[in-house]
């Protein structure tokens, strides 16, 4: 995980760097750092913690007009100050940003660095060693970088200055995302368009493995060879007001509120002439060809992958598994004669689910992706995109991803109905509406959601979710949402589960969150509840209206049924946001996680 940026131009870079690590701090926050450069040499500020207490150790009287910065995901090494990058060589002459894992750093040690005095635990400072000992032999720099880049096995973004160069940050990349921000008299490095945004909307994307030399007017793309690239740059589409909170106290809750226009905007976006929700022919034709769909994904992801399944089964009659990406690449069931892989990816970036499809493009087989970053690796990489249209999600726990990656799943589902001439008695785009008018009813049920969380969740160790069939795939979203932000132990189940070993867990006010949307499951899923109520727990039920009973804690407005886990969702997020805040958890960055994880 971990971000990085860089600016080199003619204002000072302190500020530039350290707005832009701000905007990064979703990729990781334990520990930060910047190095800045001038006439005076390098200077280098680094702690551990967020952006804010960085911002208090940089010292305002040094001024300089090149710089690059870090923000942390640990990975190899306790987050502390000795581990926060940048990390520099013995020497000092070399500073250097990573985001990624050296997988060979321990060898590479050994049979280059033996000699070498390591200050951190990092396979980060194997890399600046290695470019210094390649300048001590009487290599160019650029050739020392090079020269370095060819010994590392893993994954990098990485942004190196020289303190006696003052005019180039020297830039290099292999599977972890960055992107070169072009200015008029300056140029920008970052992990996402969204750090740098503040100063230039024009971007280069890098391949991997490639090296950039990045001045204050020039920025020279170069493969591992020293041949020339020629890019153009894009225009990204970001509006400086998505990435703000605006009078939010938290991005999770104006996400949630976002819902609603977010599943409208995916319906205007999606729509053809004749008012039909449709996809490109390609991924039409890609759908009709497959004798079986593998969506692979992780996380909440995952959770809207288990949803997909049954719009692309029901709908379409295509047979559909749903794999955990870290599980599918070591573990690979046996495929199908035609299959078609989907990977459903928020952020496009996730080291695990890429790894499967550098494997299944290997293969051979053809890839879909449904993401909301365009442009990003998963994207790029895979044959067809189809995009999520959400807007920048910030927080740390996805939600308006969640409902837009179901949103689009049911629009392929639908569409690959159509191109299969099966009958489908609804019309998508209508029930979707109806859908987005119901959100808009439970996102201003916040002081609802509020007392759930106040009832059930204030002293609670844990919290059980159960649900039948599409309810439990919300189930298991609401107990991730429960878990990631509140820390509260918290599991999703299939209602006929508990009683299978579970249910052995269950006190005297246990919470049980219950969700019956469904009418052929609504009886037993009532069953389950009385079966946990037998035994001390505290059941809150939330049900769909036309199924509702009397006790039950909040009743949605009806939706189709397939459609019921974009509107049951927003309950659960809700009260989860409501928890965390009560417990005074940081709700945007939880601890540990990181919202993209490009770390397999
Ligand atoms: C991380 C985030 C989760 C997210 C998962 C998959 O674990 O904390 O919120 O669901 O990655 O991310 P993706 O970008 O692939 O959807």
């Amino acid at each position: 995980m971990c971000g990085i940026v860089g600016y080199i131009g003619e204002q000072d870079s302190k500020e530039i760097l350290l707005r832009g690590l701000e905007k990064l701090e979703y990729r990781g926050y334990d520990s930060a750092g910047i190095a800045v450069l001038n006439h005076n040499g390098v200077h280098v500020f680094k702690e551990k913690g967020r952006i804010a207490v960085l911002r208090e150790i940089v010292d305002a009287s040094v001024s300089a007009p090149i710089g690059i910065g870090h923000t942390r995901w640990a990975t190899h090494g306790v987050p502390s100050k000795v581990n926060a990058h940048p990390h520099q060589s013995s020497t000092k002459r070399f500073t250097l940003v990573h985001n990624g894992v050296i997988e060979n750093y321990n060898h590479l040690k050994r049979d280059y660095l033996q000699s070498v005095h390591f200050e951190s635990e990092t396979d980060t400072e194997v890399i600046v060693q290695l470019i210094e000992q390649f300048v001590d032999k009487g290599l160019e720099v650029e050739s020392a970088f090079r020269e370095t880049l060819k010994l590392l096995k893993g994954s990098y973004a990485l942004g190196l200055l020289d303190n006696q160069d003052q005019d180039t940050i020297y830039v290099a990349k292999n599977k972890s995302p960055l992107l070169i921000g072009l200015g008029k008299g300056f140029n920008v490095v970052a992990s996402d368009a969204m750090a740098m945004l503040q100063v230039t909307d024009q971007y280069v994307e890098l391949m991997d493995k490639e090296t950039v030399i990045v001045k204050k007017d020039s920025v020279t793309i170069k493969n591992l060879e020293g041949t020339v690239i020629e890019r153009a740059p894009y225009t990204a589409e970001l509006d400086a007001s998505d990435i703000e909170k605006g009078t939010y106290p938290h991005y999770m809750l104006k996400e949630i509120d976002e819902q609603p226009a977010v599943v409208r905007k995916i319906i205007g976006n999606y729509r053809n002439e004749n008012g039909e929700l449709t996809v490109d022919s390609d991924i039409r034709q890609a759908m009709i060809g497959a004798d079986r769909i593998y969506i692979i994904a992780a996380g909440t992801s995952y959770h809207a992958g288990l949803v997909g399944k049954q719009y692309i089964e029901k709908l379409a009659n295509v047979p559909v598994e749903v794999h955990i990406s870290s599980e599918f690449s070591y573990n690979m069931p046996l495929l199908s004669e035609k299959p078609l892989f989907i990977f459903i990816s928020q952020s496009g970036e996730t080291a695990d689910s890429r790894a499967v499809l550098v494997q299944i493009k290997e293969m051979g087989y053809k890839a879909l992706t449904i993401t909301n970053v365009q442009g990003s690796t998963l994207s790029r990489e895979a044959d067809y995109t189809l995009l999520l249209h959400a807007g920048p999600e910030i927080a740390v726990a996805s939600t308006k991803a969640y409902t837009a990656q179901i949103a689009v799943l049911a629009i392929l589902a639908r569409d690959t109905a159509r191109a299969k001439g099966i009958d489908i008695d609804f019309d998508l785009s209508q029930e979707l509406g109806i859908v987005a008018s119901a959100m808009e009813t439970l996102v201003d049920a916040k002081e609802e959601m509020e007392q759930i969380a106040r009832d059930y969740l204030s002293t609670t160790r844990n919290c059980f979710f159960i649900g039948r069939g599409i309810d439990y795939y919300v189930g298991m979203e609401g107990a991730l949402k429960l878990k990631e932000i509140s820390y509260i132990q918290a599991e999703g189940f299939a209602g006929g589960e508990l009683k299978h070993g579970t249910i052995a867990l269950i006190e005297d006010g246990t919470p049980i969150i219950a969700l019956a949307t469904q009418e052929n499951v609504n009886l037993g899923i009532r069953g389950n509840v009385k079966e946990v109520v037998a035994r001390g727990a505290n059941p809150c039920i939330i049900s769909m209206k036309g199924l509702n009973e009397e006790d039950d804690r909040y009743v949605i407005p009806t939706v189709h049924e397939l459609f019921t886990p974009l509107v049951s969702v927003i309950p659960v997020q809700l009260i989860s946001y409501y928890a965390a805040l009560h417990r005074e958890c940081d709700v945007d960055k939880p601890r540990n996680l990181a919202k993209s994880v490009t770390v397999e």
